[in-house]
């Protein structure tokens, strides 16, 4: 018989020996001491069973275990409550139909409990496609934030189903991480998932890359080509800043839309295609309807559900979290020894207001963990590692103190003029934009709402003319 993979959350080594002993025969146990490495084994491998400890400290318990319940929905969980459990915990785990064993641990007790989810979780096996794991390594979305947490729980509830999600969220905040969940929470997870950033493909090959051609349609229409409405068949089509969508597609995208078919260019055969859609946008769609950009039938259409992502700056609750996932994540990645942060460096971290959200703090981690070799991480390395900006930033307002799950208030480490201040957003801002749009100056300029001529004007005095490939 094959063994069940066991994961045991504690930081009690005990609970894991109780485990390795009771169960040998039906169990291969591992263990985890603490969140983080947690869910970094949950990252690496699949497992068929967790126990948890909600009393960990590192996390509120029940928040932690909600991110875990997000991440991996089929996972059975059984939580482990040492001594006294609240009401309030008792009614939660049952809301969440979740088995729970108590501390100190009691062979009968488990047994019973095991049992049934042993045998549960075998027919979920048998059952499972295999194959899903094709599209690489899987991304799990790390959060506590509530805010968060809520969006997460909107993703579970229309993962399954066929209905069209408008995604929102300054670059960076995972966005397209959200699709792919969508996407890969679905029945259509084997299928393709395919994306497309309208920001990025030139406005004439637009139409021919959502619909395909047939051949002569065009000039260079040597023979004919299918379109990603038709290359996603049957899978996921995810369509990344539509915001960007060229008025005269956006009508026929919502024909699309609605009739399920498509017509190539030059063609005259409408093609029937069974596509689930999502879409992704960075810019306040109400506000392109109102300047009249953007059709507000379309908007309708699209944004059957929406799910809102928060920048960083409003979840700085989530950047411990992260940092320190990141670190182990990287650091297995990358084969080194896993590295942990200071608490003064972790300050800083948590007051930096990450303008690039997740994919900043995550680069960042990432450079860190490739190109430093001490172990621990202190604020001299923040400052080696980090661009320019970082340098003035930033005025802890909340710090870790000497017990390092405490936040205490302290003044700031390093106060700049708000002139040198005004200029570093402003060169960050500009870089962004300009990277954002290939250097396209025009683009760059309607994204920071600022005239071509100033921003011009801006590159010279920044002397940014570097980014302007
Ligand atoms: N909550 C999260 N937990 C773990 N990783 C995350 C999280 N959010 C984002 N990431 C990671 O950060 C990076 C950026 O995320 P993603 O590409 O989904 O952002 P985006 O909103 O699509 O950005 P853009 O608008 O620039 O395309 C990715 O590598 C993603 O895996
Ligand atoms: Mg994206």
């Amino acid at each position: 018989m094959q063994k069940t993979k066991l994961l045991i959350i504690d930081n009690e080594k005990q609970t894991a020996e109780f485990f390795k002993q009771a169960f040998f025969r039906e169990c291969l146990v591992s263990n985890a001491i603490n969140l983080i490495s947690g869910l970094s084994c949950l990252d690496r491998e699949e497992f068929d069973l967790l126990l948890f400890n909600l009393c960990m400290t590192e996390a509120e318990g029940l928040k932690a275990l909600k991110l875990i319940r997000n991440n991996h929905p089929d996972l059975p969980v059984i939580v482990l409550v040492a001594g006294h459990v609240s009401e309030a915990d008792v009614e939660a785990l049952k809301q969440d139909a979740l088995e729970y064993i108590t501390k100190p641990l009691n062979i009968e007790q488990v047994n019973k409990v095991f049992q049934t989810l042993l045998m549960s979780n075998l027919t979920r096996k048998s059952n499972k496609n295999h194959s899903y794991q094709k599209t690489g390594e899987k991304q799990k979305i790390i959060t506590i934030n509530s805010e968060m947490i809520n969006e997460l729980e909107i993703l579970h509830k229309v993962a399954n189903t066929d209905v069209s999600v408008l995604i929102e969220g300054e670059s960076g905040t995972g966005k397209e991480l959200v699709a792919l969940a969508l996407h890969d929470k679905s029945e259509r997870k084997d299928k393709s998932f395919l994306s497309i950033n309208c920001a990025a493909i030139p406005e004439n090959l637009m139409e021919a890359e959502l619909f395909g051609y047939e051949k002569g349609a065009f000039t260079g229409a040597y023979a004919k080509r299918e379109g990603f409405f038709e290359l996603a068949n049957q899978g996921t089509f995810f369509l990344d800043e539509i915001g960007e969508l060229p008025f005269h597609l956006q009508g026929k995208l919502l024909r699309v839309l609605e009739e399920k078919k498509i017509t190539r260019i030059g063609g005259s055969k409408k093609i029937p295609v069974d596509v689930r859609t999502i879409f992704a946008t960075n810019k306040n769609l109400w506000k392109e309807i109102k300047k009249g950009n953007f059709r507000e039938d379309l908007y309708f259409r699209l944004a059957v559900v929406y799910i809102t992502l928060p920048p960083m700056r409003k979840r700085p609750e989530d950047i411990d979290l992260l940092v320190k996932y990141f670190l182990n994540y990287f650091s297995m990645k990358y084969n080194k020894p896993i590295k942990k942060i200071e608490a003064e460096a972790m300050n800083w971290l948590l007051n930096y207001p990450w303008p690039g959200n997740v994919r900043e703090l995550k680069n960042y981690i990432e450079r860190i963990v490739i190109l430093e070799n001490d172990e621990i991480i202190h604020k001299k390395h923040l400052v080696k590692y980090f661009p320019s900006q970082m340098k003035t930033a930033k005025k802890p307002k909340l710090s870790y103190g000497s017990n390092k799950d405490e936040l205490v208030t302290k003044e700031p480490a390093m106060v700049k003029s708000l002139k040198e201040e005004v200029a570093n957003l402003e060169r960050e801002m500009i870089i962004q934009a300009l990277k954002r749009f290939n250097g396209n100056k025009t683009k760059a300029a309607t994204n920071l709402k600022i005239s071509r001529r100033s921003l011009q004007i801006k590159i010279k005095n920044l002397e940014l003319n570097g980014f302007l490939l």
